[in-house]
């Protein structure tokens, strides 16, 4: 097969789809791989790497498109990119379509087979290829808010573990789930006291089980939210309702029961936020306050560690890559359950219900698009 790897264009996204140690596995399977010069640049990869590993450099973006039968890339393309996509043309990487309508809109008129990362999902329900930047954003998350908790960063000026004779701050975190367990092993670890509230009563057990002491699981429900932020010095929000927007839970009057200088970091903007007053920012513009509250909404937070962020997910996308690439799409989708899942769009039909619920679109069953 012939794989494009367009380098990203996406505000400060430094990541890149495929490593050198990948284009050697296609290379060993006799794929061809046309990388766009300076793609792995921002993650420490130089051409003369890929180039090494069998990669062929083309200079620019059209070209990748042009000639590719199966881009994989990491972020969602944007406008720019959309008239280069080709019909059949097979695009493997994150969409989240549930949060954009004219991205949705985009992929059905270009009748491009989109398998989005953040929906291939294994028989146990887990989402292989979201949880290692899942890791990344739920560690990263406590790192952020501790910044912006600093007085000179518009937050109320306290820190995450307190000293002795002083108590440390209190984080809330919303959605037990990756993000949320990462996240709160971050806060536990500065010092902090950490509740995690979830819908789920067995994912609270197991937390409860192997967190450490200074973590308190707490059922997920308005009224406890709204008892919780009251104390709370910094809010991660990581839930999750899987292929569908995410849940309010935070809404716009909660605002008032919080301190002035409360940190609220919505790692779930991706898709939709999980605060009423969240707005995706960028690494370039990361925070805006409403109401005295600091809001950190960086839809790609695991774009600024680069070096980590593509290690991690290559390690997870490349044998699925690799399956898409050895049998191509229907064959490998139809045999696999995993990769069947990660079909949002496919030659304009929308076959994944959380997105034709989304925007009110009609949903053809994934099965309708093999024959
Ligand atoms: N901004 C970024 O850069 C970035 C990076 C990685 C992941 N994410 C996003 O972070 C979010 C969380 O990802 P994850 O991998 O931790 O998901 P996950 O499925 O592992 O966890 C989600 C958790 O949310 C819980 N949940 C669902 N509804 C809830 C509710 N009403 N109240 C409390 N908990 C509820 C679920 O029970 C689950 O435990 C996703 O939206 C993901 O796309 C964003």
């Amino acid at each position: 097969m012939i794989i494009g790897v367009p380098k990203e264009i996406k505000n400060n996204e430094n990541r890149v789809a495929v490593t050198p140690a990948g284009v050697t596995e296609f290379r060993k399977h006799g794929h061809t791989v046309y990388v766009q010069a300076e793609a792995g640049k921002g993650s420490g990869f130089s051409d003369e790497q890929y180039t090494e590993a069998g990669a062929v450099i083309l200079h620019t973006i059209e070209e990748v498109y042009a000639i590719a039968e199966m881009i994989i890339k990491v972020k969602e393309p944007i406008a720019s990119e959309y008239g280069l996509i080709k019909e059949n043309q097979l695009l493997f990487t994150y969409f989240h379509f549930a949060s954009s309508e004219p991205l949705t809109h985009a992929m059905i008129e270009r009748k491009a087979v989109c398998l989005a990362y953040e929906t291939v999902e294994k028989t146990d329900r887990s989402l292989p290829l979201l949880v290692p930047m899942s890791e990344v954003a739920g560690r990263m998350a406590i790192q952020e808010g501790a910044k912006y908790l600093e007085k000179p960063m518009g937050g109320f000026g306290i820190l995450l573990g307190g000293v002795a004779g002083v108590k440390p701050a209190n984080v809330l975190v919303l959605g037990g789930g990756i993000v949320g367990t990462q996240a709160a092993k971050m806060a536990a670890g500065l010092g902090a006291n950490v509740t995690i509230v979830d819908i789920s009563l067995p994912r609270l057990r197991y937390l409860e089980d192997i967190m450490p002491a200074n973590v308190d699981t707490v059922m997920s429900n308005e009224y406890n939210i709204r008892e919780l932020i009251k104390s709370t010095n910094l809010i991660i929000g990581g839930v999750l309702i899987p292929g569908a927007k995410a849940p309010s839970l935070i809404t716009r009057d909660m605002l008032k029961l919080m301190k002035p200088g409360t940190v609220m970091v919505d790692v779930a903007i991706d898709q939709g936020g999980c605060f009423e007053t969240s707005k995706a920012t960028t690494h370039e513009d990361p925070i805006y306050e409403v109401d005295g509250v600091v809001h950190y909404c960086v839809a790609n937070m695991p774009g600024a560690v680069p070096y980590t962020s593509t290690l991690a997910l290559t390690n997870a996308t490349l044998p699925y890559a690799l399956l898409l690439a050895n049998n191509g799409w229907k064959s490998a989708c139809s045999t696999n359950e995993e990769l069947r899942k990660g079909l949002n769009v496919v030659n304009g039909k929308v076959v994944f219900k959380g997105v034709s619920d989304a925007w009110n679109l009609p949903y053809t069953d994934v099965k309708d698009v093999f024959q």
